[in-house]
């Protein structure tokens, strides 16, 4: 049964951490009041980050004498020690704390008394979450880009496999025009480049420095903002404190890049779900990429496609979270901004694991390339490729078009299944234009070569785009 975390009688709080606010208040909220206001559960993710910000500010209250050099020292020293006791697993966060930043006074004040108070000179939590949020994204993001780069380099190593290999392209879900697999790939890959440098974008929006804004206005020390911009290795400190305190715009992009990267893995997981069906049968998963039914023998689920279209859905909803957390908030901060991590980490952790799924599930999958063959022949492909012959015969389009849809009313009337299914008299009764030629130039491995343009499907064309993309994932 799951915890009642509902306030009922008021209970004086159990847990031994003290708030750094205690001063003011004389009473501590009860155990789940004060549970509910703790982030230490989210942003306990921080810590290292928050562990480099505190170092950076107290070096620099040393060396700017706003606290004795020595007690400077030692704080770095005892922050060096617990971060490598926190990653040898002999301290541990302790979520009785308010926040990360809470815990970490705590035990720089446990271990080294009066230099511990010293730390937060010239700070509120509000300049120091911020510092660290940032410090952190510009560590993951990278680490997001990679996974990204590794995904798009895995799809065009299958689509250079496959420049040749003929199949529909789809337009309205309807067969359009012959293409190959490798071209859809390609297109695959162009949009996770994008995303890559989307990201891009956001870092370098997103790096620079809130440390010395405090709570919203600075403050009357003597902070040398710019030193700790650089030791933190920001490219440059915020130009305003107020702005720098109540803006979450790096929060809300990388949400939105989240959720527009998101939304592409959904898209061509809708493909791969497609393709898996009996109906398409374009594409066979491997076994341990599928899964069974409980009740029918016979199936072979794709989903671990399914889930990642699914998942999208929490990924765009955390972006919606973060759109209405920051709608109508009042300048500069409200509590209400400490949502603002659990959100984005759950986007950023999200899209992670889909995308190491969805290499897993696409570097196994075998292709049915016969069906994909067979699948242009019937749908009137090459009808596009026959009206544009015309033109190349001196046809205007609309007259080429018009021909072109009479012939194919012709087919489907006589039973044929390709325009190619006529004789050169028949096709002459529609247009003396046509000649023995034509025959050649409607197959559809013809249709994918002569689409040879800068973009296009055609095999050559298709391996520069590949050339293109590997050059822009390596940067
Ligand atoms: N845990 C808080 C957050 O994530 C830290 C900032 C708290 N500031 C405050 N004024 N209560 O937003």
């Amino acid at each position: 049964m799951k915890k009642n975390t509902r306030v009922e009688k008021k209970k004086p709080a159990s847990s031994k951490a003290k708030p750094l606010w205690a001063g003011r208040l004389a009473e501590k909220p009860e155990d789940a009041a004060f549970a509910f206001q703790a982030s230490i559960n989210v942003d306990k993710r921080l810590v290292f980050d928050d562990i480099e910000g505190n170092k950076a500010h107290a070096a620099m209250l040393g060396r700017q004498g706003i606290i004795p050099k020595d007690s400077a020292a030692k704080i770095v020293r005892e922050l060096n020690n617990i971060a490598g006791e926190i990653r040898a697993g002999t301290l541990t966060v302790d979520a009785s704390h308010e926040d990360i930043h809470s815990f970490l006074e705590a035990v720089l004040t446990e271990r080294l008394g009066d230099a511990g108070k010293m730390v937060h000179a010239g700070r509120s939590r509000n300049d120091q979450v911020t510092t660290a949020f940032r410090l952190y994204l510009k560590r993951e993001i990278p680490l997001l880009q990679t996974e990204l780069a590794a995904a798009a380099d895995t799809l065009l190593d299958v689509a250079q496999l496959h420049v040749t290999s003929i199949m529909p392209g789809y337009t309205h879900l309807q067969r359009a025009q012959p293409v190959t697999l490798g071209f859809h790939l390609t297109a695959w890959c162009a949009a996770l480049e994008r995303d890559i440098s989307r990201f891009s974008d956001a870092l370098s929006r997103l790096d620079e420095c809130p440390l010395g804004s405090g709570a919203l206005a600075g403050s009357t020390l003597p902070l040398d903002r710019k030193a700790t911009a650089l030791a933190l290795g920001f490219s440059r400190m915020s130009l305003n404190s107020m702005d720098a305190i109540a803006d979450r715009d790096f929060a809300l992009e990388l949400s939105g890049d989240c959720a527009i990267t998101m939304v592409h893995l959904s898209r061509f997981c809708e493909d791969v779900v497609l393709w898996a069906s009996e109906e398409f049968k374009f594409i066979e998963l491997a076994e341990s990429w599928s899964t069974g039914s409980s009740i029918m023998p016979q199936k072979k689920n794709p989903d671990f496609a399914e889930l990642i279209r699914g998942k999208s859905a929490r990924v765009t909803g955390n972006l919606v979270t973060l759109l209405t957390l920051l709608k109508g908030l009042p300048y500069a901060y409200n509590k209400d901004l400490q949502e603002d991590k659990e959100s984005l980490f759950d986007s950023i952790d999200t899209l992670s694991i889909c995308l190491r799924i969805f290499v897993g599930m696409m570097k196994t999958a075998q292709f049915n390339l016969k069906r994909m063959k067979a699948a242009c022949t019937g749908g009137f492909l090459e009808a596009t490729d026959t009206a544009e012959y015309l033109v190349r015969k001196g046809l205007p389009f609309r007259a080429a078009h018009e021909t072109a849809a009479l012939i194919v009313r012709d087919c489907i009337k006589a039973g044929h299944k390709h325009i190619s299914s006529l004789s050169l008299a028949e096709l002459k009764k529609h247009s003396k234009l046509f000649e023995e030629d034509i025959y050649k130039a409607i197959t559809p491995m013809a249709c994918v070569k002569g689409r040879d343009l800068p973009g296009g499907p055609a095999p050559k064309e298709v391996r520069r785009q590949i050339k293109i993309l590997r050059k822009k994932l390596a940067k």
